[in-house]
């Protein structure tokens, strides 16, 4: 396993990073959450992406139990906080009384007294942009956290955040990025590098359907996050025909770079030296492994644009109007 700076900090984390979203959040069964940890620190990977809102605390409760199990400064946790965490709609958000509330909340079900990183999961606009940085900081400077990051800011909010608080603020930035979601290259990626902010990316695999397990026309096989009820919920957007068909082009790309499909998917997000991590989610140790295997893989030129010409016009390059793009950013008055 390769290890990468993350933004300006001090910390080395593993470019292929376990994510614990839909899976470690109730869809896979405890023990299998324990054989993926396990088998991802038997691979090195060393960084730990979570949510307070994966599962409503779920998922950070599950990883807190195992993770707690090992030395502390052996793995690197981030964690993250806007979501809405229970049925009242008001608990949610960036407001100051929320972070306090989420940060205290998040560390005890996971059982340390820090993360390493902590997140704005995404922009809060009806509060004022200022109280959020403070509260953001005051977690930084209170020792629980040590880095702060975002996650599918757009280039205008996190240039509002760069202008009050400096460059300093952030080391990371979270967003969608894959073979089929490129979008954050065109404006995200330039800002963060010119910032010291890593980009630590989400869904590398597109939820599973760059591994090739789905097949134009067939049902997606038994087992698979899309034939799932509890975790299938968003990957039908991405499985769509045109997709679908652009993945079948990748097949020999693949084959001719003697590379699996999961490796070919890696290390194209990988070959991007703004990306500190990507961020994979995995059902069984099996796939844990298969990913790690991606690290330390370098595609050259002309199998990257073979990529490029498999993929044809299936990729989304636009960036996309975020939740809470529109609305702006809100400053004090
Ligand atoms: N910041 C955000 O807003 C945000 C949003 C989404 C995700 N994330 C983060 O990104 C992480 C990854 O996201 P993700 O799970 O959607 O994306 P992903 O890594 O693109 O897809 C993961 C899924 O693909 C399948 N898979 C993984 N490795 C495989 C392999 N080697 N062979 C075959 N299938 C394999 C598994 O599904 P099955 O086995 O179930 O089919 C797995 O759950 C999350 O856990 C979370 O930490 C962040």
């Amino acid at each position: 396993m390769r290890y990468r700076k993350l933004g300006s900090s001090d910390l080395d984390v593993s470019e292929v990073a376990l994510g614990a979203w839909l899976t470690y959040a109730g869809g896979i069964e405890f023990d299998q959450t324990r054989a993926c940890t396990d088998a991802a620190f038997e691979a090195g990977i060393n960084f730990f992406d979570t949510a307070n809102v994966y599962g409503r605390g779920a998922a950070e409760t599950a990883w807190g139990e195992i993770l707690s199990g090992r030395p502390r400064d052996s793995y690197v946790l981030a964690t993250k906080v806007w979501g809405q965490m229970s049925d009242d709609p008001e608990d949610r958000g960036l407001s100051a009384a929320q972070i306090a509330k989420q940060i205290d909340a998040s560390l005890a079900r996971l059982q340390t007294d820090h993360v390493d990183l902590y997140q704005a999961h995404r922009f809060d606009p009806d509060v004022a942009i200022e109280e959020t940085i403070e509260a953001l900081q005051k977690v930084v400077s209170d020792g629980k956290a040590r880095y702060l990051g975002f996650s599918e800011w757009t280039p205008e909010q996190i240039q509002a955040a760069l202008d009050i608080a400096g460059p300093d603020l952030f080391v990371s930035s979270q967003p969608q990025y894959s073979m089929l979601w490129q979008a954050p290259e065109a404006e995200v990626f330039p800002l963060g590098a010119a910032n010291g902010i890593s980009q630590i990316v989400w869904s590398p695999l597109a939820q599973g359907l760059l591994t090739g397990k789905y097949r134009p026309g067939e049902a997606p096989p038994a087992g698979s996050r899309a034939a799932s009820e509890e975790m299938g919920g968003l990957i039908g957007r991405l499985m769509t025909e045109e997709n679908l068909e652009a993945v079948e082009r990748l097949r020999p790309v693949a084959e001719g770079a003697g590379l699996s499909l999961v490796e070919l998917a890696l290390a194209w997000v990988l070959r991007r030296e703004e990306v500190a991590a990507a961020i994979v989610g995995a059902s069984r140790p099996e796939q844990v492994h298969a990913n790690a295997a991606a690290s330390g893989v370098a595609l050259s030129a002309d199998v990257v644009a073979a990529i490029d010409a498999a993929l044809g016009d299936a990729p989304v390059k636009e960036p996309l109007l975020a939740p809470n793009a529109q609305a702006g950013v809100k400053h004090r008055p």
